[in-house]
């Protein structure tokens, strides 16, 4: 194999996804322990001591002791190139990890053992399975008391909707816990807790072993054989193309405070996930090992760096080798160009890049041309890839400027953020940009707004809250939304490409809405 076909086919690029303290940050710290990418457990995000090792970026960020930003780390293992997107535990930040799901071949969800399946996976669980890529299950926290494995199988079959398959078997949870049961290789991990060093002290056991009895003791053995029996008769077949079509979720148990589990997670993990995958464009599907290079911008972050108040530009590359300096065509500016100052967060640290492959994220210095979605490619193969969606806003807000004199620095600073991704923009039919709606996934973007047209755009404003909790996109093109029969609370609202909206504070009012109009069809994401 070329090299360059090597690199691509080592490729690995996953996002985490948890509820909010699950254990997707104490997961991801020893999963960069074992690439060798960091020393000490503790450093990519140390809520207590509020220290930010990635992102370090903004006030808001610094004051409440939480990454509002979701961020790329890359690390080598085991002849394998991992990037995991490092996104924001807080539920607050939901869209920009909605995002980031658009820019990874496979997911990792991060369960509590004690707690099973939670809101904020469920939401971010849809995203995967609208893409149909694989997502790993680790139920965490086992040296706690957790639910039944059982029960907790059945959570994630019936709240999610996927077939479960169970790649280890816990004996015991919390002061109780043993190890795990391999179905593979059948054999006990017997659990030994070491305070998240790297090392493990690994004690494994074959069924037959006379120390069995000894290491789980006489009821969890006895338990274990009755559930070996259970799961071989009656769960689901293991079926590796299933889970490559995100059907069926591979299952481990484990402990990533104590780090166990940890590595024959990562290396099966590895084993199971493909290298990345082709994506599709408005007319082809791109292969990711084509001779020409392509990628889509997926997030784009302002003020990365306070004094140079940059704005980063977040790419997926889908196919090729990037190179520092190469001319690239940017097809919505309809524009060639060079991309400056590529970089990569290895860790903790930004590096510049001087090269890199399909499957990998770069950042570029934005000068302001780019937005989520554009397409970035070789101008000698002009290609465009599919829009992300937007995702539905969940919290509204009626936005003006307290200075009516500051009517510019609003308008400027509202778009620009909108552009980012921050927040989604709209006003009422037929008005004008002197007072906007604003939608936001999480609230926590409000004060992000606030704070940043205060800060950068030297503009106050004024917000006023809005009871609407669901919007949906018209689908039919050729309606008037004025024509509409609709209960009172429900709002007709247009965003800034003139797509008709509707804003519903209840389920109630959105079932009003489509038994009143015959034919009208609302979708929960829009397109950008
Ligand atoms: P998140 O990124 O999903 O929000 O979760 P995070 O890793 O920050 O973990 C949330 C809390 O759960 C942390 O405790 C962490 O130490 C703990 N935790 C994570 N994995 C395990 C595990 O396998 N077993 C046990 N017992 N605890 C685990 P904290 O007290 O909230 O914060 P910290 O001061 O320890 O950072």
């Amino acid at each position: 194999m070329s090299s360059f076909k090597e690199e691509i086919s080592k490729r690995r690029t996953f996002a985490i996804i948890s509820h909010p303290d699950a254990g997707k940050t104490t997961l991801t710290e020893k999963l960069l322990l074992y690439g060798g990418a960091i020393n000490l457990a503790g450093s990519v995000k140390g809520k207590r001591t509020a220290k930010h090792a990635v992102s370090d970026w903004m006030e808001i960020e610094k004051q409440r002791g939480i990454s509002v930003t979701s961020s790329v780390l890359q690390f080598k293992y085991n002849g394998y190139c991992i990037n995991i997107f490092d996104t924001p535990g807080h539920e607050d930040f939901s869209e920009d990890t909605y995002r980031t799901l658009m820019a990874a071949d496979s997911a990792v969800m991060v369960i509590d053992g004690s707690k099973g399946v939670e809101k904020q996976t469920i939401k971010l669980f849809k995203v995967c399975v609208m893409r149909n890529i694989p997502i790993i299950t680790f139920i965490n926290k086992m040296d706690r008391d957790a639910k039944n494995s059982f029960d907790l199988l059945e959570d994630i079959e019936n709240v999610l909707g996927i077939h479960t398959y169970p790649v280890n078997w816990p004996i015991g949870s919390g002061k109780e816990f043993k190890g795990v049961y391999d179905r593979n290789s059948k054999k006990i991990l017997a659990f030994t807790a070491n305070n998240g060093q790297k090392e493990v002290e690994k004690k494994e056991l074959t069924l037959d072993d006379p120390a069995l009895e000894d290491t789980i003791g006489y009821y969890h053995k006895q338990d274990l054989f009755d559930e070996i029996e259970l799961l071989d008769g009656a769960g689901d077949e293991f079926d590796l193309e299933a889970v490559r079509n995100g059907q069926l979720t591979p299952v481990f148990f484990g402990s990533a405070l104590t780090n166990f589990g940890v590595e024959p997670f990562l290396e099966q993990f590895l084993q199971l996930t493909t290298p990345p995958l082709p994506r599709e464009t408005v007319d082809e599907k791109v292969e990711p090992m084509s001779d020409f290079f392509s990628a889509f911008v997926f997030k784009i972050q302002a003020n990365m760096n306070k004094a140079h108040r940059d704005r980063v530009a977040f790419m997926r590359i889908c196919s090729g080798k990037f190179e520092k300096n190469m001319e690239v065509f940017h097809v919505q500016g309809n524009k060639k160009m060079r991309l400056s100052q590529p970089q990569q967060i290895m860790a903790q640290e930004r590096e510049i890049v001087d090269e890199a492959y399909a499957g990998d994220i770069i950042g570029v210095f934005d000068p302001g041309i780019f937005s989520i979605g554009d397409t970035i490619c070789s101008p000698g193969h002009k290609v465009q890839f599919r829009g992300i969606p937007t995702f539905a806003p969940e919290h509204f807000a009626l936005v003006r400027q307290k200075d009516t004199m500051k009517r510019k620095q609003f308008i400027k600073g509202t778009s620009q953020i909108a552009q980012e991704g921050a927040i989604q923009i709209f006003q009422e039919l037929d008005a004008g940009m002197e007072e906007v709606i604003v939608g936001v996934v999480g609230v926590l973007q409000f004060d992000v707004l606030k704070y940043r047209l205060q800060n950068e755009y030297n503009c106050d404003i004024i917000m006023e809250t809005l009871p609407y909790e669901f919007i949906r996109w018209i689908v039919n093109d050729d309606l008037d939304p004025k024509t509409l029969d609709l209960a009172s609370d429900t709002k007709k609202i247009q965003d800034l490409k003139g797509n008709h909206l509707l804003l519903f504070t209840s389920y109630w009012s959105i079932n009003w809405a489509l038994e009143h109009n015959k034919g009208l069809e609302l979708a929960e994401f829009g397109t950008n």
